[in-house]
Parts: C-alpha cells; sequence; structure tokens
C-alpha cells in the first residue's frame, strides 16, 4: 500500500491530471505536504488504531482522514464519518452504539449503531470537541477496551474499527479549561497529525488554485486557465482563514460568473483585495537574505502600482494622480517593471 497516496498524486508533479473531483489526492509540494503524504503512507499502513488530526477550518482534515482510511488494509471495509456536532447529544449514544428494542420510548426495534457498522474500518469522528462529557467518557472506555454496550443492553460487543478524530480547536486548550478531559485526550494524541494552514504553504496555493480550475472547468465548461500577476500577488498576501474550501469557493465562483482565460484582479471580491493590501508582506524565501536591491526595489514599485490600481479599479488616470505621476509616467513605470497595462 505504500504507493497508494503516492500514486494518487506523485511527487515532482506539478498539475494534477484534470478530474472531476479533488476528494483522493492531496496536493501541495511544501515541505509540510510532502511530509504529511509520507505521514499519510506510514500511519495508514501501521497498527495504529487511533490518530488525532488537528487544523483550521477548511485544511483537509476530512480529506487526510480518507486517504489514512485507504491507506490503510481497512480499505476494503466500510469508512465511517461522525461529525459530532451535528447529532443531537441526547440522539448520539444511540447512533453510536445503537440500541435495543424498547430500551427508550420511540425504540421500536433493534438498531445498529454507526460504530459497529464499522467494524473492521475506520470510525472519523470529526468535531471531537463537541463531545460532552458523559460520551467523552464513553469514548475514552471504547478507545481502552475495544468494546461497547448498546443502550438498553446489558452485554457488551467488541469491534475493531481505528479511530480517526479531529479538531479545529487546539484540545491541550480545551483540556486546561476544563471541556475535555486530559485521559481522553493523552489516548486521542499518540498518533497525531498537523494540518498547516494555506497562508503558511507558500506555492501550494497556486497548484491548488490551478488544480481547482481544472476542475471547474470540466465541470462548469468554463475556460479559465491563468491567474494574473496581480491576482497571484493578492492570493500570496491573503491570510485565507478558510483555508483550501475558501480558495476552492472563490475559484469555483469566477468560474461560474465571469468569463475570459484569465482570472483577473477585477474577478476577486473587494474584501479580499483590501485585507490581502493590508496584509504584511509574505516573509522572504529562506536561505536567500531577501532579494537583491534591485529586485526589492521593483517589487515595492510594484506594489504601489499595483495598489493604486485596485484602488481605482484599473483606472490608469486616477491611479496616477494618486501616486503623484502623469499619466505617461504611469504608463511607462508599469511597461519597464513588465506589469500588465490596465
Ligand atoms: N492538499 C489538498 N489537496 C487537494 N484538495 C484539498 C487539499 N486540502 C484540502 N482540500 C480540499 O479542500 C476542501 C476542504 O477540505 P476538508 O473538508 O477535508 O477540510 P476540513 O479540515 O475537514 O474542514 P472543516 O474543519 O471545516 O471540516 C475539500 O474539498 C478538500 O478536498
Ligand atoms: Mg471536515
Amino acid at each position: 500500500m505504500a504507493q497508494e497516496s503516492t500514486r494518487l498524486y506523485p511527487p515532482g508533479v506539478k498539475r494534477p491530471e484534470p478530474s472531476t473531483t479533488l476528494s483522493a489526492t492531496l496536493i501541495g509540494e511544501h515541505p509540510s505536504i510532502v511530509r504529511l503524504r509520507q505521514l499519510i503512507d506510514r500511519v495508514g499502513q501501521s497498527k495504529a488504531r487511533t490518530v488525532l488530526i488537528y487544523g483550521e477550518t477548511g485544511t483537509g482534515k476530512g480529506l487526510v482522514a480518507r486517504l489514512l482510511h485507504q491507506a490503510s488494509n481497512r480499505a476494503p471495509a466500510p469508512f465511517v464519518d461522525i461529525n459530532c456536532a451535528a447529532i443531537p447529544g441526547p440522539l448520539l449514544e444511540s447512533e453510536l452504539f445503537g440500541h435495543e428494542k424498547g430500551s427508550f420510548t420511540g425504540a421500536v426495534g433493534h438498531k445498529q449503531g454507526l460504530i459497529e457498522s464499522a467494524d473492521g474500518g475506520t470510525v472519523f469522528l470529526d468535531e471531537v470537541r463537541e463531545l460532552d462529557m458523559v460520551m467523552q467518557a464513553k469514548l475514552l472506555t471504547l478507545l481502552d477496551t475495544r468494546r461497547f454496550r448498546r443502550v438498553g443492553s446489558v452485554r457488551t460487543t467488541d469491534v475493531d474499527v481505528r479511530f480517526i478524530a479531529a479538531t479545529n480547536k487546539i484540545l491541550l486548550g480545551e483540556v486546561k479549561a476544563g471541556a475535555f478531559r486530559d485521559d481522553l485526550y493523552y489516548r486521542l494524541q499518540v498518533v497525531s497529525m498537523n494540518l498547516p494552514p494555506l497562508r503558511e504553504r507558500g506555492d501550494d496555493i497556486f497548484m491548488l488554485a490551478h488544480a481547482h480550475l481544472d476542475v471547474c472547468n470540466k465541470v462548469h465548461g468554463s475556460r479559465m486557465r491563468q491567474l494574473d500577476p496581480e491576482v497571484e500577488e493578492v492570493f500570496r498576501r491573503y491570510a485565507w482563514p478558510g483555508n483550501v474550501r475558501e480558495l476552492e469557493n472563490l475559484i469555483e465562483r469566477i468560474c461560474l460568473l465571469e468569463d475570459g482565460e484569465q482570472v483577473m484582479l477585477k474577478h476577486l471580491p473587494d474584501r479580499i483585495i483590501r485585507e490581502a493590501r493590508n496584509a504584511r508582506p509574505p516573509p522572504a524565501a529562506p536561505g536567500g537574505g531577501g532579494p537583491p536591491y534591485h529586485e526589492a526595489t521593483a517589487q515595492f514599485q510594484k506594489q504601489l502600482i499595483g495598489d493604486a490600481l485596485a484602488d481605482c479599479r484599473g483606472n490608469l488616470g486616477d491611479a496616477a494622480a494618486r501616486l503623484g505621476l502623469t499619466r505617461h509616467a504611469l504608463r511607462h513605470q508599469i511597461q519597464k517593471l513588465g506589469m500588465n497595462t490596465p
């Protein structure tokens, strides 16, 4: 199985084959993502029965959980995805563990629980922090004994599943705040994976954007293939609080609503342009000590001009006035710097 996730996305391939879904691929060449793919192979094939995934919203926790399942010898058995925040508290126990006939009002028949239905496979406990204290205690017992009791039953049932728990809250903080059991936390975090936010993945933003352009072009019949350099700059500086999901949604919206083959600044929501402009520039590439003088000055000039043009919605005369230049001088600078003429 070592090749499973590698086969899905071989290292070194910059632009994945267009497909109609991204769900099977973990795209990225940033060192943190390369390491993550290796970890998925290794942990996937290991005997680890509990894995904890941490990452901000939209960083790919659900995707990584599915890849871990696919990389394991449990792949032919079910992958059961349970969102602990979506099932109301009183229902959760019978949903997870099942119940016997007559065990409570409305229990008209025997019902198999989600955990039992995953026997031999993987249970993905998404938003595990949202379990209340009672369910946290029951989960701990289940993790320790691999046994559970259906609601209303006196007998215990054995189950063979791998548990993958995910959270976008720092669980240790929740433990300190008394909202999460410390013994459950230590039990869960034996094997843990951290998914970095998109803003820390360097050029992976562009790989992901291009891959999603390919998907949307296929699905929606659009023809968007490129990102304008000014859009690249905004993408680099914007914080992406919704991470990969936010990027995918933005690309999809543009493919649905805009014409042309290049994503332009005017296609982006004002809010994103504004927030990107207000953000600090991304850190210089490691090891280089920053770009040389001429390159740095040119970057600064491009930034100033790009910001003025963005503020003035691409109107050359207005941008020139804002910068204290003549229209002719601004046009000359734009050409000299190799920027796109509005
Ligand atoms: N590295 C990646 N390569 C390709 N697609 C990715 C990558 N990371 C995330 N995605 C895609 O981004 C979207 C969001 O990912 P996912 O639902 O797994 O995030 P999440 O961390 O579970 O979010 P939430 O915390 O909101 O549940 C999905 O469409 C997923 O396929
Ligand atoms: Mg998720």
